[in-house]
């Protein structure tokens, strides 16, 4: 799939002059998604994280980050519905950029973009927020988030399974409430499992070659 072009407003979270855009994950560019993850990240995902990935209404959601057309990284989310409050909330599974890449602002591009995507977007149901782990070992991530908006809301023990530490934090961004009178339906689809996310592999700060 051709990438896509950025989105006005979020170059400006950019620190390179390179050309960085988003493209879809589907089923001609997963094997590509799937080496990244196996750079970047220490753990084997399921063949279900897989199959979320290529669900529809997941499209606008899991992406591919290049840098002058080169696939640096990528950013994987779902959509979760509770069956009870109908809420919708998209969970963001994964997350990483290619050490050489990162403090470029890539991550943040993305980020910005995944955000606009979910507050400007008219698909139903509307997302009510975003959420996602990270390990606490991993405070230079959370940091990322919170510069993007993120807020942590709890600690999840024992979140992590097969890594140490265990414990999460539990990051979220809210969906601003839409004005009055324009409100949407809620959803029909059931809630997904949450899968584990992993420490990150050569958490170093990339180009500083900073450690953590
Ligand atoms: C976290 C991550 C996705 C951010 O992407 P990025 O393109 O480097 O992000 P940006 O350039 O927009 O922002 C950089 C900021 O992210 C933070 N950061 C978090 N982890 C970092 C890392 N391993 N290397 C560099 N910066 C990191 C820092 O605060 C950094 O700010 P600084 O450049 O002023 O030091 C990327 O660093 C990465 O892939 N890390 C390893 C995987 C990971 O930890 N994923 C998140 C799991 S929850």
């Amino acid at each position: 799939m051709e990438a896509e072009a950025p989105k006005a407003g979020h170059e400006s979270v950019l620190k390179t002059k390179s050309r960085v855009s988003l493209s879809s994950v589907d089923k001609n560019n997963i094997g590509t998604l799937r080496k990244l993850l196996s750079v970047i990240l220490p753990v084997v995902y399921t063949e279900r994280f897989y199959a979320d990935v290529l669900l529809a209404d997941a499209e606008a959601y899991c992406k591919l980050i290049y840098c002058n057309d080169i696939p640096v990284g990528a950013v994987c989310s779902r959509i979760e519905t509770d069956a009870g409050t109908k809420e919708s909330k998209l969970y963001i599974m994964t997350m990483g950029i290619l050490a050489p890449y990162r403090s470029l602002g890539l991550g943040s591009f993305a980020i910005k973009s995944l955000l606009e995507t979910a507050s400007t977007s008219t698909a139903k149901p509307r997302l009510s927020s975003l959420y996602l782990h990270v390990q606490i070992s991993n405070s230079d991530a959370k940091r990322f988030y919170e510069r993007n908006g993120f807020t942590e809301v709890g600690v999840v023990e024992d979140y992590y399974k097969k890594i140490e530490p265990k414990a999460a934090w539990l990051m979220r961004w809210e969906n601003p409430p839409l004005p009055p009178g324009a409100a949407t339906d809620s959803a029909d689809k059931p809630t997904a499992k949450t899968d584990e996310k992993p420490a990150a592999k050569g958490q170093g700060k990339g180009k500083k070659g900073k450690g953590r």
